[in-house]
């Protein structure tokens, strides 16, 4: 059989060598991003695709591995058996993709790029080979029942959101498996969202305003029927367009930046949120950020979209001390928070296998330090929008409360509060404090 090329030329065998490997390094600690970065360009695409959608449907395929193999495999066996029966699973439900030949055929051709035994491979041929009768049945014949929610959550995890959404946990945790759809934040110095749209329309893209969104002013979010590679969208290099969540799209929003307020971006890497501010006024920024190595993105995201100017200063510090502070006040704090982004799962499928439960408390003790500090430096009059990618109220609501309760000169104004994800957006949590001119006198 001739090399069977992917849509991005790379062979679908070694694509599922390389997607293997990631997932072995994810479940060894690593963080799937950093692990992506370090591949080829053209690797890239369609390996993160392959180990999305493993990590998307590990509990599914591994249900099926342990009713085919009575003993465990090997992980790299496990892993590699993980990326192809993702692939049998995504055919099975929406109905495009690799025929179910190709797909072993494929995966067996892995094994040895692989380096894998005689045995391994003959595991793999046999294990998948039932799978595509099990997956895709013949014509007539049951089956396998679907697992509501195919991804992996540990059982504390699950605990957490059951007893916090009693009513809504397993449908946010279905919606958080699926593929997350492309949004748009069209940059409203060079166009509006309408104009943006019809752009896109002229290329054969298709796009819609977000429902929910479409009438809060300022907002600029769009909805892709299909996603396509940023080089495909209009003047994304000049900088007309980023791709970001609808709902982390609401900082800026909220925040409302007016020209010449000085502005403080207590976590700023990398950078998505320190844009929109700059798209939306010109005020002046200070983007401070503790990971020296996130630090470069936050200038080149701002350098894409012209932004960068001399009102912009990115600091390396830590926000919970004032080490970096000049002692100038500032007008308004964006506190887009360290948390367990249980919220992004959909963009970021590695983060349920990598969080502990002892991270949720760690959270919560930086969170506050990042907010008793950053109130500090704010004036009288001022805003603090504290922002989070959580589901747990322990890094959401229970965490404005306590501050609220804490700070004597802190006014709550209205927010959003939790956003719970669905099939469109993330879950994000927002709370506004405004810190009152005077302290009360009772
Ligand atoms: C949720 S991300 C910020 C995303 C960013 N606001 C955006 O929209 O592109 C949180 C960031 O806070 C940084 N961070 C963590 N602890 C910090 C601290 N004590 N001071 C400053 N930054 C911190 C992390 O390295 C991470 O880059």
């Amino acid at each position: 059989m001739s090399d069977l090329k992917t849509p991005h030329s790379l062979p679908l065998a070694e694509a599922m060598t390389i997607a293997a490997q990631v997932v072995t390094e994810v479940m060894q600690g690593r963080s799937l991003t950093e692990v992506l970065e370090e591949l080829d360009a053209h690797e890239r695409p369609i390996v993160q695709s392959l180990t999305f959608d493993a990590l998307r449907k590990w509990v599914r395929s591994h249900e099926l591995i342990a009713l085919l193999i009575p003993k465990a495999p090997p992980p790299e066996v496990d892993h590699l058996l993980s990326v192809a029966i993702a692939l049998f699973l995504q055919e099975n439900t929406d109905g495009k993709g690799y025929a179910a030949h190709t797909i072993v055929d494929q995966a067996v051709r892995a094994c040895d790029l692989y380096d894998q035994t005689m045995y391994a491979k003959g595991l793999v041929n046999a294990v998948l080979r039932k799978v595509s009768l099990t997956v895709a049945p013949p014509k007539g014949e049951k089956s396998y029942p679907p697992d509501p929610i195919p991804m992996f959550f540990p059982p504390w995890w699950r605990a957490s959101l059951k007893k916090n959404y009693p009513q809504s946990w397993r449908a946010m945790l279905i919606a958080q498996a699926q593929r997350a759809p492309m949004i748009l934040r069209v940059n409203q110095r060079q166009y509006t969202r309408s104009q943006y749209q019809e752009l896109l329309e002229a290329e054969g893209i298709s796009a819609s305003p977000i429902a929910a969104l479409a009438e809060i002013p300022l907002h600029s979010a769009l909805l892709l029927k299909n996603p396509v590679p940023v080089s495909a969208l209009p003047g994304f290099y000049s900088g007309s367009v980023s791709v970001q969540d609808a709902g982390a799209q609401l900082a800026a929003v909220l925040l409302n930046p007016q020209p010449g307020e000085r502005i403080l971006d207590a976590c700023a890497a990398p950078g998505g949120k320190t844009a929109h501010l700059l798209e939306l006024a010109d005020c002046e920024i200070i983007a401070l950020e503790l990971d020296q190595s996130r630090l470069g993105k936050i200038g080149g995201n701002l350098d894409r979209l012209q932004l960068h100017s001399d009102v912009v200063k990115i600091i390396r510090g830590d926000a919970s001390k004032a080490s970096w502070w000049d002692g100038k006040l500032f007008d308004k704090i964006l506190l887009d928070a360290p948390c367990s982004a249980s919220g992004i799962v959909s963009r970021h499928p590695d983060i349920p296998f990598l969080r502990r439960e002892a991270d949720i408390r760690n959270l919560q003790e930086k969170q506050r330090g990042i907010l008793t500090q950053a109130w500090k430096m704010l004036k009288p009059g001022g805003l603090l929008l504290y922002v989070t990618c959580s589901l747990f109220p322990e890094e959401g609501e229970v965490q404005a409360i306590w501050f609220a309760l804490n700070q004597s000169d802190a006014l709550r104004l209205n927010a959003p509060g939790q956003i719970l994800p669905t099939e469109t957006n993330d879950g994000f949590y927002y709370a506004l404090f405004q810190k009152m001119s005077h302290e009360p006198t009772h």
